[in-house]
């Protein structure tokens, strides 16, 4: 008989099992909102990237429904053979005057768009210089380039600048850096690095995923929050987060958006999205540029619930972004304390080793503009209730 060649996968099973680490997914059963059921359950939901309420709103709803109506449900191709429709065409003009940049690329995800970019513009000569914490997206990318690594510690500039100094003037680099952080909320050294690969001449390149839609005038993004325009080559976006949809983007000059139309794989390789994904991007870029005051709602609510759980007495990090962990330390901790917070109907996700260190698992919250805050405080008191009984406050 045949032994099971993947029985090792087993093992490693087991082992996250013994050690408290093994998760389920939990399963949504009706509409990503601020208050969901997820496994027969109601909760307020503090796990979503959702910002601005947009996976439901009406409006994005209905022109998704109009497109398909219009256009059907599938592209039916790769963009560079026949899967290039004039939405894809049109969304991309409009994010590219949105973002205040020659040209854009819209990829199927912001996954695609770092990976895409980053393996397609280095080549085994080059250097990548990256933050430490920087997504999964830029590593593989970085990796897929087969270009020289070299990690910088969390937001130290000064060490960025060692790297530079030791590496060949003439050698191409890459200088890379989340524009916020997923995990801990908190933001790029943007100007800093800026300014660094001005000095040294690096392509400059920030991931924007979870600022798009959230920092910035309308939800432009860390570049606009900063000030930086003109100062970073390489911009990337998500319409995953924020703009309520799905797809990443790259936003640049039109040299870089035309290479990468050449040469990025997931471009070349991957079907483009459906026409219901590009009309609903543009309409939340619409609902970006008519009404900002649901940005504004978003840091009402990031406001009012930090300050709740920094009064409580959660470590809360550094966060400086509607992402809030609250940091329980070993992964067991932050697991238990993940599940009682859903036994007593609030969702906020358990994170532990390897997204996050090891003895920082945290719980990561994310509110929306969408919660209410009769929603929030019930979440705070639960957190309250819970944080007491594991020993976090
Ligand atoms: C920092 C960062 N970059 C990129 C991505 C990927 O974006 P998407 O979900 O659109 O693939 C994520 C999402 O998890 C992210 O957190």
């Amino acid at each position: 008989m045949r032994t099971d060649p993947l029985a090792y996968l087993g093992m490693e099973l087991d082992a996250l099992r013994s050690q408290e680490l093994h998760r389920s997914l939990r399963v949504l059963e009706d509409r990503q909102q601020a208050t969901s059921t997820f496994d027969h359950k109601s909760v307020v939901n503090l796990s979503s990237n959702n910002y601005l309420g947009l996976t439901t709103h009406p409006m994005l709803v209905e022109r998704a429904i109009q497109a398909i109506r219009e256009f059907g449900v599938g592209s039916g191709s790769v963009r560079t053979i026949a899967g290039t429709m004039e939405i894809h065409m049109e969304l991309e003009r409009r994010l590219a005057a949105f973002k205040k940049t020659e040209a854009v690329v819209v990829f199927q995800s912001g996954f695609a768009a770092n990976a895409g970019t980053v393996s397609a513009i280095l080549t085994k000569e080059d250097a990548i210089i990256s933050d430490e914490l920087n997504h999964a997206s830029i590593i593989d990318g970085a990796r897929l380039s087969r270009a020289t690594i070299k990690v910088f510690p969390h937001k130290n500039v000064d060490a960025a600048r060692k790297i530079l100094q030791e590496l060949p003037a003439a050698q191409r680099k890459l200088l890379i850096t989340d524009g916020v952080f997923s995990m801990d909320g908190d933001l790029g050294s943007v100007p800093g690095l800026c300014a660094l690969a001005e000095e040294f001449g690096c392509i400059m390149m920030v991931d924007d995923a979870h600022a798009s839609g959230v920092f910035g005038k309308n939800g432009r993004g860390t570049i606009d929050h900063f000030d930086m325009h003109g100062r970073v080559d390489i911009q990337v976006g998500t319409l995953s987060k924020a703009m309520g949809a799905l797809g990443g983007y790259v936003a640049g000059s039109a040299a870089l958006i035309d290479f990468l139309y050449h040469r990025a794989r997931p471009f070349l390789f991957s079907t483009s999205h459906p026409p219901s994904v590009a009309a609903t991007c543009l309409a939340a870029i619409d609902v970006l540029e008519k009404e900002p005051e649901i940005i504004e709602r978003l840091w009402d609510n990031t406001r009012f619930f930090k300050k709740g759980l920094e009064t409580l007495g959660f470590n809360t990090g550094l966060s400086e972004s509607p992402i809030t962990p609250v940091i329980a330390g070993e992964g067991s901790r932050a697991m238990k304390l993940s599940d009682r917070l859903f036994e007593e109907g609030v969702f906020a996700q358990g994170i532990a080793f390897p997204t996050v260190a090891r003895d920082k698992a945290r719980v990561r919250t994310i509110v929306t503009a969408a919660h209410t805050r009769d929603e929030l405080q019930f979440a705070l008191d639960k957190f309250k209730k819970v944080g007491s009984e594991l020993g976090l406050i």
